[in-house]
């Protein structure tokens, strides 16, 4: 019976642990594969080129021998091993910046170690850090690792927003909470009146801007740091992609209420939502900790701009992960 029960501590111990997720974290983080050519480096090459505490940094390297991330040569040198190879940036499937703490995916995963707080409240684990957003918190961050651009789809059947709507209707286009402008390129590349700008949070705003620089549609795309919680540039139409599901309900009439506030008239709100698939009860509460609200049904949003005072003008056929609703403002005097 001893044995059972240690045995079985012990395993539900190395199922809870951290340290093996760390180690590698911080290999990822601190780019190490990068840094190790095929004829493997030293020790002191990689302290040299980290600038790292050098007993720390020999211990990170032979603990990642121990994981199978690194080898070691007979010349005291440390390559990659195939499974290490995976953190290298230019590797074709490389994780790097899935595991990097400044990216928004490991942060994310950060929020898991407080999946308590979610079940106690229902909101996001990342509340439990004290008081900032997620977002705010990448925002903030100098270190910030901001996804690298992806060439193909859009996330989560993106494209028919791209695709369903009528652009012919507007030039004019704000993509509020835009994120690193992934939306916004596709926009204009595929119509070629529209001019685009994006919305979001000052760290990440200068992260897109960054990525515009070197666009070959750099004349047609802007970027605007701010909330959408302050009065927002004019535009002919407003898009919020895959916002709401961050929020609750409250948040999430705010936001609704904050663009209708800007609204002009003649503008359009085009919330193109996400309806993330709940495949269990692991996933939604990976998701739940993450977000509150990753699958609203489509008559739960338009009620949430009822309240915001915005009614229905269009609904495109979308996808099973992807709802297309255009809305006017209902404010007095603001109607067509
Ligand atoms: C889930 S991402 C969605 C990104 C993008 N719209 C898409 O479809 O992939 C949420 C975005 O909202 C932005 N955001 C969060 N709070 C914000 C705020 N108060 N004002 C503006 N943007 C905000 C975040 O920085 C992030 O880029």
């Amino acid at each position: 019976m001893d044995i059972l029960t240690s045995t079985t501590e012990s395993s539900l111990r190395d199922r809870a642990r951290l340290y093996d997720a760390a180690l590698i974290r911080a290999a990822a983080t601190l780019r190490l594969a990068d840094l190790i050519d095929d004829e493997g480096s030293s020790l002191d090459d990689i302290v040299r080129d980290l600038g790292s505490d050098r007993s720390a940094t020999r211990a990170l390297l032979f603990a990642l021998v121990e994981v199978g991330m690194l080898a070691t040569t007979g010349e005291r040198r440390f390559v990659l091993t195939e499974a290490g190879s995976v953190l290298r940036s230019d590797h074709p499937h490389s994780i790097r910046y899935a595991l990097d703490r400044h990216g928004v995916f490991a942060r994310s995963d950060i929020a898991l170690l407080f999946l308590d707080h979610t079940i106690l409240t229902g909101a996001p684990g990342f509340d439990a850090l004290g008081g900032r957003t997620f977002w705010e918190d990448c925002s903030d961050d100098d270190a910030l690792e901001m996804q690298p651009p992806q060439n193909g789809a859009l996330a989560m059947d993106g494209d028919v927003i791209v695709s369903q709507y009528p652009w012919h209707r507007a030039t004019q286009v704000l993509d509020v909470g835009g994120n690193v402008g992934a939306l916004a390129h596709a926009l204009v590349a595929a119509h070629p009146h529209l001019t685009v700008g994006v919305l979001d949070l000052p760290g990440i705003a200068a992260a897109t801007a960054d990525r515009f620089a070197s666009s070959p549609h750099r004349d047609r795309l802007h970027v605007v740091a701010g909330s959408f919680f302050d009065p927002l540039p004019p535009a002919e139409v407003y898009v919020l992609s895959a916002i709401l599901g961050d929020w609750d309900d409250d948040g999430a009439r705010r936001i609704l209420a904050s663009i209708a506030r800007s609204m002009a008239p003649h503008s359009r709100l085009l919330i193109a939502d996400a309806h993330v698939p709940l495949s269990g009860p692991r996933e939604e509460l990976y998701l739940r900790c993450m977000m509150p609200s990753p699958s609203r049904s489509i008559d739960e949003i338009i009620a949430l701009a009822a309240d915001a005072g915005l009614s229905l003008t269009w609904r495109g056929i979308g996808t099973s992960v992807r709802s297309l609703l255009e809305f006017q403002t209902m404010r007095e005097g603001a109607a067509l």
